[in-house]
């Protein structure tokens, strides 16, 4: 970690530092004294020649004696580094430290990253490679954080009919809810509802079969509790009741309530904080007997690798998420037994096209890209899911 002097001064940064909120005379170098006046942000260089794999533990103790639990991590990244490289360095940060934005000086002044899009800063003469700029994983997944995130796209993830991508959308919520076999479940519970379509899919599943449901949904974000109730409205589920909370504190069930007969949780735990509080309360949802479906996305898939290994900047859910067998031993460490799992959401290129179809062809490959979907999901369902890496998400079921 060590050389590049001139990169690993704070002042070279100055806009940076202003742009994060960090102030220069807290940010530490791995040769500064201890700061006056408290621990701010850590500064630490990669070298043009080190291994950011082999580097890594350095920085990374670097950044633990010396950034406050809410400062930054910044890893000056010298020369002109590859995307590849700049992912490798950001693997090497995980699960510690999440890197958020990149930093390119440039002739019109600093390039600034994330995943937003990407804007000039004002330019420093002194700057020189790629700034990493990393918050800790705990920060980023922080309740207020995830509130925040999902209120503001909450309409996002309900989707607008008639929309690309919206059949595939909502095709995607049934391949979950419809997991749950041929059910009449009476109490269900959507853990981690989004705009509630899972749940409201296997609501109007019983109820064809005769069922006679009420629907439990919560989610952390108040407004996608909203729509969900007023999507559960609209499709028709009369008893649909919402709260707010998050899966490692379920506000369902409630002292004195008693559990479900069929929980859903798809594409939630990907942004769980903590995996064990999540999945425990998780656990407590399901009526002994019960059922349990729960689906995510899958880390393993052959677009998500390539992602991993090409692009630097990616959600904190692709880095957070975790594959089925990790998934499933949890699950039956707590007494739930394995059913059945499948793929469900086609890999490398179906969301390229999908993104193409949406952006340029208004939509005129959907309903092909669906069909071919949807059989390969069926098969997959065949098959036991024996080809999951060739899907980016992956669905089970369990009873206990
Ligand atoms: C990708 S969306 C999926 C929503 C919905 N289940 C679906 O399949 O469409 C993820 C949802 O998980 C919620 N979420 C994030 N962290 C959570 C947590 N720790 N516990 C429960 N829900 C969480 C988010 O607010 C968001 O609505």
């Amino acid at each position: 970690m060590s050389g590049a002097p001139g990169e690993l001064a704070a002042s070279a940064w100055a806009p940076v530092l202003e742009e994060l909120g960090a102030r220069s005379d807290r940010v530490r170098t791995p040769t500064d004294p201890p700061t006056s006046g408290g621990a701010g942000s850590a500064l630490a260089a990669l070298p043009e020649s080190a291994d950011p794999a082999a580097a890594a533990a350095a920085i990374l103790d670097h950044a633990a004696r010396s950034a406050a639990p809410d400062g930054w991590l910044l890893v000056v990244v010298t020369g002109s580094p590859s995307d590849a490289r700049l992912a490798a360095l950001r693997d090497a940060l995980w699960p510690e430290w999440h890197v958020s934005a990149l930093y390119t000086p440039t002739p019109g002044g600093i390039e600034r990253r994330s995943l937003d899009g990407s804007r000039t800063l004002r330019s420093s003469a002194d700057a020189r490679g790629v700034l990493v700029a990393a918050r800790r994983r705990e920060i980023v997944l922080a309740p207020d954080a995830t509130v925040a995130k999902f209120d503001k796209n909450a309409a996002g993830w309900n989707g607008v009919p008639g929309r690309p991508g919206y059949g595939h959308f909502r095709w995607m919520r049934r391949f979950v809810a419809d997991m749950a076999g041929e059910h009449r479940a009476r109490r269900i519970l959507d853990f981690g509802c989004g705009a509630g379509w899972v749940g409201i899919e296997a609501a109007l599943s019983s109820r064809s079969r005769g069922g006679s449901p009420e629907l439990a949904a919560f989610d952390p974000s108040p407004e996608m509790v909203r729509i969900t109730e007023e999507n559960a409205r609209s499709a028709g589920v009369e008893r649909c009741t919402g709260r707010t909370g998050f899966g490692e504190d379920p506000p369902f069930p409630a002292a004195g309530e008693a559990a479900f007969d069929l929980v859903l949780s798809s594409g939630v735990v990907s942004f769980a904080r903590d995996r064990k509080r999540w999945f425990d309360g998780l656990d407590r949802g399901v009526a002994p007997g019960g059922t349990l479906v729960i689906g995510d996305i899958h880390p393993g898939s052959k677009g998500m690798m390539r992602r991993r290994r090409e692009k630097p900047l990616l959600p904190i859910r692709e880095m957070n998420g975790m594959r089925r067998e990790e998934a499933r031993a949890e699950l039956e460490r707590r007494g739930f037994r394995f059913q059945a799992w499948s793929g469900y959401q086609l890999s490398d290129p179906v969301p390229q096209w999908n993104h193409l179809d949406a952006t340029r062809l208004r939509g005129l490959l959907g309903p092909v890209l669906l069909a071919w979907n949807r059989r390969a999901a069926a098969s997959s369902l065949a098959r036991d899911g024996a080809d999951q890496d060739r899907f980016d998400s992956w669905v089970m079921r369990f009873v206990r």
